[in-house]
């Protein structure tokens, strides 16, 4: 398989609202396999989809650095149930190289999902386990973590928000 390429802010398809998955085959167990693999080389916390330019519903968290519990997260067509609390922190994502920003998000939330077995599980979440849940998810409704924070904070990125994206 290909090395796959990191979609950088600016291409369209982190835009895209994506689409259910309807059957885990043989070849989607390869291609997450392979987005591990990518996940590891550039020692990232998660990685959707649409990150590696396909418009289906899912995503990978590696939270082994992080948190033991939780490493190498599987989560095909990902609901979040309900939220509550709230957390402030940095945050990155590997589509925006470079750049750090503060964002406020749920501190706890009640996620469905389908795992690489086909099986319907339900957890729950809080920190930064939360936290990267929320953000892999917005992935597939074409939402950035940059959406979140205030239009003056945003203006004040602009400059840096240019340099990242492609053209
Ligand atoms: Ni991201």
């Amino acid at each position: 398989m290909a090395r796959q390429k990191i979609v950088i802010y600016g291409d369209e398809v982190l835009r895209e609202m994506c689409t259910p998955v309807k059957e885990i085959t043989p070849e989607l167990k390869e291609f997450i396999e392979e987005m591990f693999v990518t996940l590891r080389r550039v020692k990232g916390v998660g990685l959707s989809a649409p990150q590696v330019g396909v418009t289906e519903r899912f995503f990978i968290l590696d939270l082994e650095a992080v948190e033991l519990e939780h490493d190498k997260v599987v989560m095909i067509n990902p609901e979040i149930l309900s939220t509550s609390g709230e957390q402030c922190g940095e945050e990155g994502c590997l589509s925006f190289p470079g750049l750090f920003v503060e964002v406020s998000r749920a501190n706890e939330v009640v996620c469905r999902y389908t795992d690489l077995d086909g099986k319907q599980k339900v957890v729950r979440a809080e920190g930064l386990f939360a936290r990267a849940i929320q953000h892999e998810t917005d992935h597939l409704n074409g939402v950035l973590f940059i959406d979140h924070i205030d239009p003056v904070e945003r203006e004040m990125l602009s400059g840096k928000l240019k340099k990242i994206k492609v053209s």
